[in-house]
């Protein structure tokens, strides 16, 4: 279900993120869990020319794509009714570049569910990129900068992130790699 533009009224608003909101979270929370949620994985397809990127020299971020058979893991955060609303605003001034609000089942890592809104961007949005090879999408990473970082800060930031966790994201794992050799190859 898409939210943006809608007031959501909950007791306890839960956020997950599965990206930059994993280790940049910059928001006000009361409580992080660690989880997944079924029936998603995570791609560097979507295009970013407002943070890792910049308009003609887009950089790659992740978004989700449906995949029954797959989980992604990320991090869920409690934030206060007194922040919710500002941290909402907050969120879609972040991540207007082409991601929406929805709502998604966490599976905590103490095996508890909890409804969260997420930020998903789908293949319809304008700065989509979708499918390359993983040797394209690490040489697009490894030049891309923007008003945010590089984008291979982002990318390695996530892996460090999810290695944190236990979690080895097969896609970000061989991406860092690439994007490692491209610097060593550089230096
Ligand atoms: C997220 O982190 O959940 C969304 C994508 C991003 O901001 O990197």
């Amino acid at each position: 279900m898409t939210l943006r533009g809608q007031t959501y009224r909950a007791d306890a608003m839960w956020v997950f993120g599965y990206g930059s909101l994993i280790w940049r979270p910059s928001f006000p929370f009361v409580e992080r869990r660690e989880g997944y949620i079924q029936g998603w994985g995570r791609w560097f397809y979507q295009g970013s020319t407002d943070h890792r990127g910049v308009p003609g020299a887009p950089g790659r971020v992740v978004t989700l794509l449906p995949d029954a058979d797959t989980s992604c893991w990320g991090a869920a955060y409690r934030v206060s009714p007194a922040d919710s609303e500002r941290v909402l605003a907050e969120l879609d001034h972040r991540e207007q570049g082409g991601y929406d609000r929805h709502t998604v089942r966490v599976i905590t890592r103490e095996d508890e569910p909890l409804d969260a809104l997420m930020y998903l961007a789908t293949p319809e949005n304008s700065s989509y990129l979708g499918r390359a090879s993983d040797l394209e999408i690490a040489r697009q990473i490894f030049a891309a900068h923007g008003p945010s970082g590089s984008n291979s800060e982002y990318l390695l930031e996530l892996e460090r992130a999810l290695s944190s966790m236990g979690v080895r994201d097969p896609h970000v794992s061989a991406l860092a790699d690439l994007v490692r050799t491209l610097q060593s190859e550089r230096d």
